[in-house]
């Protein structure tokens, strides 16, 4: 039986830091976040809005102080702090119109969390929100995407080709980032991995299983159906789905939904967990849809790994993140999967 302090947090005395603890053999804490959509509060160049954007912008100027709040932002990296995860992992949507000057908020946001080493990220559709220039967007976060070195590409990325799948190895957990995101018509969030991506992630995800690591897929769009609309869908999943149950995979965490979600997948690892975290910057009313982060603990027994998810919400009347109430936990946040090793 696993025994997790109930708010997730690390138990009085342990004195290991998370930025500067090496990863513990078998116990592995990480910390998941989404979707903060930091937006530009400056001037933005007429040039920048004369495409999607547009219809973007109108609409965040209109609901600005609604849905996101950026103050919560601060908040919440203070609670990780106190949590010292052992890795962050951040599964897209950090910018609201895929504007320069959000990609530079974004970076200097991640900064604060971590290193590039401490902190993974995958991009969204809004990071992607029109075909922009690699330099003043995407370059700003490569280090925060890049696989582990050598790596594909070297030097010289230029694009999302060049990059995913990402592979990171801390401990015996392998990070792999999936891009979901890419340009769409107004009115459309669709995402898609595409059949080359696809190609390298089966690759990837057997010579990792053949390793014995533990398995992370981290991708912004859900791979299941129904749990966003059509028009936010993605339009692969049944094919990534295909992949994940063929090779599998231990833990498939997303963003996108904006919401509370969990579920599971068949896979050759097992019931393999599937999660989705709300935005992290989210005031919403509802409940389910309010700021948090997911804190999963794997932690290796003899021949399986042990999953639990805490989640870490955020009070509007304590202005800080507690641990979520019982009544909100369900017997389906723990997992046993059987160990590869
Ligand atoms: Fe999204």
């Amino acid at each position: 039986m696993v025994i997790i302090p109930s708010d997730n947090k690390r138990p009085p005395g342990d004195n290991n830091r998370t930025h500067s603890n090496p990863v513990e053999e078998k116990r592995f804490v990480l910390a998941h976040l989404s979707d903060p959509h930091m937006a530009w509060a400056g001037p933005v160049n007429k040039r920048d809005l004369l495409n999607k954007r547009l219809l973007g912008y109108l609409k965040w100027r209109l609901f600005r102080n609604t849905g996101h709040r950026e103050e919560i932002l601060p908040i919440l990296k203070e609670d990780l702090s106190d949590t010292r995860p052992d890795h962050i992992v951040i599964t897209g949507d950090l910018t609201h119109l895929g504007l320069p000057a959000e990609f530079k908020k974004a970076r200097t946001w991640l900064q604060s969390l971590g290193t590039p080493s401490q902190v993974t990220v995958v991009p969204g559709n809004h990071d992607a929100y029109v075909r922009s220039d690699w330099d003043r967007t995407f370059a700003c976060w490569l280090d925060y995407m890049r696989s582990d070195p050598p790596c594909r590409g070297g030097a010289r990325v230029r694009g999302f080709d060049d990059l995913f799948p990402t592979l990171r190895v801390r401990g015996r957990v392998a990070l792999i980032g999936l891009c979901s995101a890419h340009p769409s018509a107004p009115h459309l969030a669709i995402g898609a991995v595409g059949g080359p991506q696809l190609k390298r992630l089966a690759a990837t995800l057997k010579q990792t299983g053949a390793r014995g690591l533990f398995r992370i897929v981290a991708i912004h769009h859900p791979p299941l159906f129904g749990i966003v609309s059509r028009r936010r869908r993605l339009t692969d999943a049944h094919a990534l789905r295909n992949v994940v149950a063929r090779c599998g995979t231990e833990l498939i965490l997303h963003g996108h939904a904006h919401r509370v979600v969990r579920h599971t997948l068949n896979t050759r690892s097992g019931r393999t967990p599937v999660a989705g975290v709300p935005s992290a910057s989210s005031s919403s009313p509802d409940h389910q849809r309010r700021a948090r982060y997911h804190v999963f603990t794997l932690t290796a027994s003899e021949d399986a790994w042990n999953v639990h998810m805490g989640q870490r919400v955020y009070s509007p009347h304590a202005h800080c993140f507690i641990p979520e109430k019982e009544q909100y936990h369900r017997p389906r946040d723990h997992w046993t999967l059987r160990a590869a090793f």
